[in-house]
């Protein structure tokens, strides 16, 4: 029993240390070190030539020059928070922890695209005071962009949805609870904006319970000039 028992140590040992000694062998060796790292480029590479271009945003479509890149998503029911993305800048997100419950809104200048500001307003529980009161020193040659998580609406009174039809939206006459909508609109704008979309929260076409499906919209926009 005690010549197994002896035998067997022995064997652990041995073993041990023959993968103590291939493990040193393949680690620091320099030239299994070289051609491991080879490995890995030549896969690396591989991966660059099938990856799709960079496009702005992530985009689909390359945008002409003189025009902003733009993507943007709503919020998905009371669950994950809207984005906004501007050039390859995320204006609002939940990773930069800047957006909220009811109305996300980004301010940006038109002609050169900085952020000017931007604010989150709770339609369900807050106020519209303070929607009121960022919205007002909006200059013209402001692009707002509007997205919504949860609930858009139950505050929103008609002075605020007059002031988003100047903008140029459609459907903030008819926002209502719960509804999914993003927009871009600029002050000044002489048109309806052609960047709107708009899902009506409805218990029997909703893709959550409570809430309509997510909206995702991108393209380019003019820079004013
Ligand atoms: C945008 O930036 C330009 C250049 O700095 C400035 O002249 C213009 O007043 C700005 N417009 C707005 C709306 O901020």
């Amino acid at each position: 029993m005690r010549c197994i028992a002896v035998v067997r140590i022995l064997l652990i040992v041995c073993t041990l240390l023959t993968t103590w000694y291939f493990a040193e062998q393949i680690f620091t060796s320099k030239w299994e070190t070289k051609s491991l790292r080879n490995i890995f480029d030549s896969g690396l590479n591989k991966q660059k030539v099938e990856k799709k271009p960079h496009r702005k945003c992530g985009n689909e479509k390359e945008c002409p020059q003189d025009y902003f890149a733009f993507r943007m998503i709503s919020g998905a029911a009371n669950v994950v928070g809207p984005s906004i993305c501007l050039d390859d800048n995320m204006l609002m997100s939940s990773v930069k922890n800047n957006i909220g419950r009811g109305l996300n809104i980004a301010l940006v200048n038109a002609s050169t695209g900085i952020l000017l500001d931007t604010g989150h307003f709770d339609m369900y529980s807050g106020d519209i005071k303070p929607v009121k009161k960022f919205l007002e020193p909006i200059k013209e040659g402001t692009l707002i962009f509007i997205a919504s998580f949860d609930d858009p609406a139950t505050k929103l009174d008609d002075k605020t949805r007059e002031l988003f039809i100047s903008y140029g939206s459609n459907y903030a006459k008819k926002l209502a609870f719960r509804d999914s909508w993003v927009f871009v609109g600029g002050k000044g704008l002489k048109n309806r904006s052609p960047f709107e979309q708009h899902i009506k929260n409805d218990k029997e076409n909703n893709k959550y319970d409570g809430w309509p499906e997510v909206l995702e919209m991108s393209g380019c926009i003019p820079r004013k000039m």
